[in-house]
């Protein structure tokens, strides 16, 4: 069925012919779906379920971007005619969750002769996962992975050709083990007109001994800085106010490139695009956080009040088997400096409780750290065995009873910190991003301060979208009740 002519006319010519070869399969699939369209006498429907961090959310708006462009109607509902599962792996319940839908969808599908199902992501990069799929939910069309969601497309029309083949119980599955391709120039959908992600490197070189991610994700590969600033002003001539520069350690931008760039470096570039109001970026490692960085957010008039720097732990033995790369007195000094630089600066974190071999004593290391940094937040998480990871085979694994109760502790103090420090701005009047209508009271709608801090206050939803000033009335916990100044 393919066109041998146009296709030989793409063999041999590398990524920079990738994404027309995608557009050539995406025009197929849409003949099909417009066929499909026409003989069902209703549209073709398609449905994204996201699992995981940013970095997966970015991913599923490329899904969507080519399922649009296919002429797929996107819906919020799993009984779509096309259903992709887009997983994470990095704790063992958001796999857990992927089994739970797949379980339900077997008697969905039954319903639909023309669904399809598709699973990628993170979890898809475990030959385990693939296997166990491939015999207990026969009813998955396709699988791909992390590598090789570019070809998408492809892959999709090569489902659509089996089926139409009547090779419905087949699963197509194509995961790659790792790559060294970044492929610029596919159709994207971002899921908000004024704000998106950008990446701006992919996978990990770090291997902190209890993380899956450097074997989900593949080494590191930073895009070019030109790409990055082509793609951010495209969004901004689009509309776009705000910015998340995304990759598992944004500290370590550019060491790969052809002429090497320090992440500090890339910031002071993007600073410069006119109409883009707001930075953000995710993830910092406390190890690579450089002077230069902390300069460039005490500078900047568009880099967000806001950093997430990872703990982990506060014990630095603990660190040291996680091969975290700094000591509590590291990560305590490294917060003076950016509190000394950026004042205001409102800082979260992430903190794993119960890893191999943790004592009480290591534990207590780590309340004393959240005792004395007040992080504006924490996201606590008990610690999941991974397999694959050296933490896994470690053999003192702490008891679920002890993790627990240290889980609990943590969760106490991390939250009557978090409501005292979040109360601090009550009566101030600052400037916030408009970003949805409030779930509960229609009148009302939600803003997000440049600390991250949500504040909802009276308005219409005409304010979407906009940069405006909210004076901060009442503080909530976490969030804060405001009203419009202007
Ligand atoms: N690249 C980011 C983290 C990505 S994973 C960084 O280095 O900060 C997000 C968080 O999940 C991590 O910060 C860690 O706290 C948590 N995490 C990762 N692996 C885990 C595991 N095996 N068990 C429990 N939490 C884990
Ligand atoms: Fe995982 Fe560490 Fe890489 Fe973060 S830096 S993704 S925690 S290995
Ligand atoms: Fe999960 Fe993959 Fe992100 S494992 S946390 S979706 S990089």
């Amino acid at each position: 069925m393919e066109d041998t002519n146009f296709m030989s006319q793409l063999e041999g010519q590398g990524p920079v012919r990738e994404p027309q070869r995608q557009y050539y399969f995406m025009a197929k699939a849409r003949d099909y779906i417009t066929q499909m369209k026409q003989t069902l006498g209703r549209d073709m429907t398609a449905c994204v379920v996201t699992f995981g961090c940013q970095m997966n959310a970015r991913d599923s708006e490329k899904l969507v971007g080519i399922l649009e462009n296919i002429g797929y109607t996107m819906i919020e509902d799993e009984t779509a005619d096309f259903v992709i599962y887009n997983t994470c792996t990095v704790r063992e319940n958001a796999n857990l969750k992927v089994y739970g839908h797949l379980g339900y969808m077997k008697k969905v599908k039954e319903k639909n002769p023309h669904m399809m199902i598709a699973l990628c992501g993170c979890m898809m990069q475990e030959p385990e996962v693939v296997e166990k799929i491939k015999t207990s939910y026969r009813h998955v069309n396709l699988i791909f992975g992390t590598h090789n969601i570019y070809k998408f497309a492809e892959l999709l029309w090569r489902c659509i050709e089996s089926s139409e083949d009547g090779q419905k119980s087949r699963t197509l599955i194509d995961v790659w083990k790792d790559t060294d391709q970044i492929v610029e120039d596919l159709p994207v959908e971002r899921k908000y007109p004024f704000k998106t992600g950008i990446n701006i490197m992919f996978g990990c070189n770090n291997f902190c001994s209890y993380c899956i991610v450097p074997y989900v994700r593949g080494r590191e590969r930073s895009r070019a800085p030109e790409d990055i600033i082509a793609e951010i002003r495209r969004a901004v001539a689009d509309g776009v106010v705000e910015v998340m520069l995304l990759g598992q350690n944004v500290n370590s931008y550019g060491k790969n490139l052809e002429h090497p760039m320090t992440f500090a470096g890339l910031l002071r570039e993007i600073e410069k695009i006119d109409g883009l109001e707001r930075i953000r970026f995710m993830t910092s490692h406390p190890k690579d956080l450089s002077d230069e960085l902390i300069e460039v957010m005490g500078e900047s008039k568009k880099i967000c009040r806001h950093l997430h720097l990872p703990l982990q732990s506060g014990s630095s033995r603990i660190l040291k088997e996680m091969n975290r790369h700094y000591t509590k007195e590291d990560y305590l000094k490294l917060v003076d400096k950016i509190r000394a630089a950026c004042p205001d600066i409102s800082l979260t974190t992430d903190i794993i409780v119960g890893f191999p071999g943790e004592t009480e004593e290591d534990f207590l290391e780590t309340m004393d750290v959240v005792e004395k940094v007040r992080f504006d937040s924490a996201y606590t998480f008990i610690y999941s065995k991974r397999t694959g990871t050296k933490a896994a085979v470690m053999d003192n694994q702490v008891p679920q009873d002890v993790i627990k109760d240290r889980f609990d502790r943590l969760l106490k103090a991390v939250q009557d910190i978090s409501s005292d420090v979040c109360s601090r701005y009550t009566g101030e009047t600052v400037e916030v991003l408009v970003e949805e209508k409030n779930s509960h009271d229609a009148g009302m709608v939600t803003g997000r301060m440049s600390n991250n801090l949500l504040v909802h206050f009276e308005g219409s939803d005409e304010l979407i979208g906009r940069l405006v000033k909210v004076r901060l009335d009442m503080c909530k916990g976490f969030y804060y009740i405001g009203t419009l100044t202007e």
